[in-house]
């Protein structure tokens, strides 16, 4: 169908949409440009935390944003509660509301690119992100690759009729110590996404000679890669494979996404999902055993559709995990945590749930926080129940709109990717 179309939608079945002007609201010392550079020219790849002070990320952006087509990793659905984040002509953010279930009876999920008002809203709160990040003296880069995402793709094994956006770099690709890592990726339609990373990495590369630069064995993404029947089954048969964590990817070649790893010093954490696998896990932990680094698996029996460990364990600092009261962690999992000391501290329900029709994640996207030191966390600025909990934890909030991105595949952890952080290779599980 035609995307044009989608706008479309009769307006009286918007309620009246919340208006709310972009404002660039943090109070942070502004650096002079001097001081900028100073900061820009010392950074080396190094990010062994999820939480040490941050000095160098990725923001991704919006561009030319596709629907992910259909494929054996995907399903996607219209979220039929959903609305649609747009930009108006004056700039403003505009939510419209209930636009979901009307697409879903008359349309169904759609295929090609995304409304340009659309990615316009998103593109304007993202590079709100960055102009945030820099005020506070982070260098910012920002994904240039010219990647077509109109462009099918066909390999000797598999086809997919478009590819999807860069507004996830945390999907793509991780930075563990001095490593920049590429992911295998499990889906089609994001089997070349790295490629709108490339010139920036070679770039950092040719800059830091003490950066490896390293890539997962690419899987085939034939068939037999996957579950074909999971999709088909019976909710109560996808919930029992579920809770024996058994999804839509089949262990036959290592598996994962970027997006599927925490990392907490000497220790990462890569949650098996439908993302990732167990010869995935294997593969990083053989992978990075020489350079002293644990790997551990970690498991969530009730997260019903776990991909992306961002929305269910987010460790905040050293002691300190935010956690998805809906999706408890494994009982075996916790107990490294546990014996070293660590606290669970459960995510507030989200205080704005909705998102837009098109959004394939959660109401969990409220706990995708991205933590700029130990004490600062950047959170999405309607979440006001995450942001009081985290306050009376000690923490300062950065609070932002990000609404408009959270069809895009996620909110301010994905939608970024840290390149230089100030930590070390610590032992946090002695
Ligand atoms: N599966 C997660 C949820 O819906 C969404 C994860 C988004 N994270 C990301 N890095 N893209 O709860």
């Amino acid at each position: 169908m035609a995307l044009s179309l989608l706008p479309l939608a009769p307006l009286s079945l918007r309620t009246p949409p919340p208006r709310a002007s972009l404002r660039l609201e943090d109070d942070s010392p502004r650096l002079n440009g001097a001081s900028l550079a100073a900061a820009a020219a010392a950074t080396r790849v190094n990010a062994w935390t999820e939480w040490g002070t941050l000095r160098e990320v990725v923001v991704g952006d919006a561009h030319n944003a596709h629907f992910p087509p259909r494929s054996p990793a995907l399903r996607p659905a219209i979220n039929r509660e959903g609305g649609q984040c747009f930009l108006e002509p004056d700039g403003s953010v505009v939510e419209a509301e209930g636009i979901g279930a009307l697409l879903e009876r008359s349309v169904g999920w759609p295929a090609g690119r995304k409304a340009q008002r659309t990615i316009d809203a998103a593109n304007q709160q993202l590079d709100n992100l960055a102009a945030v990040l820099r005020r506070r003296g982070i260098a910012v880069r920002r994904p240039s690759g010219g990647v077509d995402w109109s462009a099918p793709i066909k390999t000797p094994f598999f086809d997919a009729p478009n590819q999807y956006c860069a507004t996830c770099p945390r999907d793509i690709v991780a930075t563990i110590g001095n490593v920049v890592l590429e992911a295998s990726m499990s889906r089609r339609d994001r089997y070349f996404e790295v490629y709108q990373y490339r010139d920036m990495i070679r770039e950092i590369w040719r800059a830091d000679p003490a950066m490896l630069w390293k890539a997962a064995p690419k899987p085939s993404c034939a068939d037999r890669m996957y579950n074909s029947e999971w999709w088909d089954l019976r909710t109560e048969e996808r919930y029992a494979q579920m809770r024996n964590y058994s999804f839509c990817i089949t262990n036959e070649e290592p598996i994962f996404d970027a997006a599927d790893i925490m990392r907490c010093g000497k220790d990462i954490f890569v949650q098996l999902s439908m993302t990732a696998n167990a010869a995935g896990i294997e593969w990083l932990a053989r992978e990075l055993a020489p350079s002293g680094v644990r790997v551990h698996t970690l498991r969530f029996p009730y997260d019903l559709a776990p991909s992306h460990l961002d929305c269910t364990f987010v460790p905040l600092r050293p002691g300190l995990v935010l956690t998805n009261p809906e999706r408890p962690i494994a009982e075996e999992d916790a107990a490294t945590f546990a014996a070293a000391g660590w606290r669970f501290l459960d995510a507030p329900q989200p205080t704005n749930p909705s998102r837009p029709w098109a959004s394939q994640s959660s109401k969990w996207l409220s706990m995708n926080v991205l933590s700029l030191s130990p004490r600062v966390v950047v959170a999405e600025e309607q979440e006001v129940a995450l942001h009081r909990l985290l306050e009376a934890e000690g923490f300062e909030v950065v609070k932002v709109p990000f609404r408009a991105v959270y069809e895009f595949g996620g909110s301010l952890h994905c939608a970024t990717w840290d390149l230089a952080r100030d930590d070390c290779c610590e032992d946090f599980f002695p």
